[in-house]
């Protein structure tokens, strides 16, 4: 069992794109503003979980460039002792204009969101026409230093099996790790259009193409991505094979959701309301405490088989 030092927070369920693996109908169903944590009550937890051996945040969503002022939670979290990294994924829609104030803020490093290289199957996978935008947002977190920036990928057949050879290219010519996602269905929605594509598959066709990948270690990886690199390539290329193994195991992270729900695991129903603590007037003691039953609860699980198929990616946090 590893060491738990690793939460990602969801900051809002809203996002600007309709991903087809995620959100293809939109922001229906979400939260009302008030059932939604603000920057204060994250701030505290992310304090607390400190106090409770986190070491690193990532700042998720949705899409949490959609808080406009998600710079000011960036400096309030930077300043948490502790904190020794501090990152967000974001699908770079509007990363191009933020991305100097979010590393004026604090902010490490960024994910990005990146399902294609060709406009038009970019804008079927997520339903807007934005790859300009999102590759101008690349382009300067790379520049402005938000590094090491990687990319995510996930792949489905009848959508964009055929940008992987594209996307692997990156890494041949950009300071870009790119790591490839195996499709989990989600939510009933999401769920219907399956397109799961093994990660050993999205492999054979890299490597038919540039030849055998190198085994690489990067270092402090963190997390369940396995990282190789094609040949004269200064990335790395990642697989992220969450359907075809099982890396629960090596799993060091914990969750909180938009909703103020601390999650042990994505794929198990348990979770602890942190919300009601926060807003019932709890001290710091009782939300520690139930930080370290969410972290022992966690220490169980060794192989989740999932019991919470319905869920919405963007309230959790992909
Ligand atoms: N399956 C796999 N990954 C997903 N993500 C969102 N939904 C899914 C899903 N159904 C991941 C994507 C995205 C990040 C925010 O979450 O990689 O980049
Ligand atoms: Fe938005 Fe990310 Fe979900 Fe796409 S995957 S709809 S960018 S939250």
């Amino acid at each position: 069992m590893n060491n738990v030092d690793y939460l990602r927070v969801s900051v809002t369920d809203r996002c600007n794109l309709r991903c087809i693996y995620c959100n293809p109908l939109g922001d229906r169903g979400l939260r009302d503003r008030e059932g939604i944590l603000d920057f204060d009550e994250i701030h505290r937890v992310v304090r607390l979980c400190a106090e409770c051996g986190i070491r690193k945040v990532r700042l998720t969503g949705g899409e949490p460039l959609m808080c406009g002022n998600i710079a000011d939670l960036i400096r309030k979290l930077a300043a948490v002792a502790g904190i020794e990294d501090l990152s967000l994924t974001t699908n770079g829609v509007l990363l191009g204009s933020m991305a100097a104030d979010l590393k004026a803020a604090g902010l490490k490093r960024v994910n990005i969101s990146l399902d294609a290289v060709d406009r038009q199957c970019y804008q079927q996978m997520t339903g807007l026409d934005s790859l300009p935008q999102v590759l101008d947002g690349l382009h300067k977190a790379i520049e402005i230093g938000l590094t090491p920036v990687r990319l995510n990928c996930v792949v489905m057949r009848e959508h964009n099996l055929s940008q992987v050879t594209a996307l692997a290219e990156m890494t041949r010519h950009l300071p870009v790790s790119v790591r490839f996602i195996e499709y989990c269905p989600t939510s009933r929605v999401t769920g219907r259009a399956d397109g799961y594509v093994p990660n050993a598959e999205v492999r054979q066709i890299i490597e038919s193409q540039f030849g055998p990948l190198s085994d690489v270690v990067v270092p402090n990886a963190g997390g369940p991505a396995v990282y190789f690199k094609a040949q004269g390539a200064g990335g790395a290329i990642g697989f992220i094979s969450g359907r075809s193994s099982v890396f629960c195991h090596d799993c060091s992270r914990l969750r909180l959701t938009s909703d103020g729900k601390i999650k042990p695991c994505l794929h198990a129903d348990r979770h602890y309301d942190v919300r009601g603590l926060l807003r019932g007037g709890a001290g710091d003691e009782a939300i520690r405490d139930l930080i370290r039953r969410s972290l022992r609860e966690k220490g169980r699980y060794t192989r989740v088989t999932s019991t919470a198929e319905d869920f919405l990616m963007q309230s959790i946090g992909g």
